[in-house]
């Protein structure tokens, strides 16, 4: 598969128990069923997997090693993106822990001797697909999601913001439904 291949790669975020379909998973997966037929797609739930703390080495050792296990798998699934998508619920007008946990770790491969992680982020697109209960309050996360993008000269993709609730509640908003249906399409 060339680099050149889309290739997106969804991040999930929502902590709610597994088999319980969150809103902001529930409105990407409208978002990812109209990309093209055949686009290939990879998801990870973060909250499912062992994400190590992370710590900042770079006053002492100041490289990090390749990672191992599920941060390994996270590596190499941004690396082989093109796309990579946060489906990130707000949580105290902010991203869920299990996410901030994944970006700090962008930090530490930034570091990976022989491994120029920077410079292949800046070929792939950012985006966030997100719900909470109130817009205008989403925008500090919203904002931050996308400095982090600005941060790695990744393209911005922009934000799919939906209001959730209870499991379903995101499905009455047919404004963002509408959204969904091309907001991961090429503008
Ligand atoms: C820990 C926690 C913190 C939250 N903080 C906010 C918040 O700051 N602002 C807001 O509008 N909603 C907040 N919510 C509500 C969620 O954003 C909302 O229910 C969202 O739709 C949940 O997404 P999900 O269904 O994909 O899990 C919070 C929910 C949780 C569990």
């Amino acid at each position: 598969m060339s680099n050149t291949t889309p290739h997106y790669l969804f991040l999930t975020t929502s902590t709610r128990e597994s088999g319980h379909l969150g809103n902001t998973e529930w409105l990407a997966q409208q978002a990812a069923a109209a990309l093209p037929a055949g686009t290939v797609q990879t998801w990870h739930h973060l909250a499912r997997m062992s994400l190590p703390p992370f710590v900042d080495l770079r006053h002492t050792v100041g490289t990090y090693p390749v990672p191992e296990g599920d941060l390994k798998t996270l590596l190499d699934a941004t690396l082989a993106a093109t796309h990579i998508v946060f489906v990130s619920p707000v949580y105290w007008f902010s991203i869920p822990s299990p996410l901030k946990t994944y970006l700090d770790h962008w930090s530490g491969w930034m570091r990976v001797p022989g491994l120029p992680f920077k410079e292949q982020m800046a070929a792939k697109s950012l985006f966030l697909i997100t719900t909470s209960g109130d817009r205008a309050k989403a925008q500090p996360m919203i904002d931050s999601v996308e400095l982090c993008a600005k941060f790695l000269s990744m393209p911005w993709g922009g934000a799919l913001w939906g209001k959730g609730g209870p499991p379903g509640a995101v499905q009455a908003d047919a404004q963002a439904v509408a959204q969904a249906a091309h907001f991961l399409l090429p503008k």
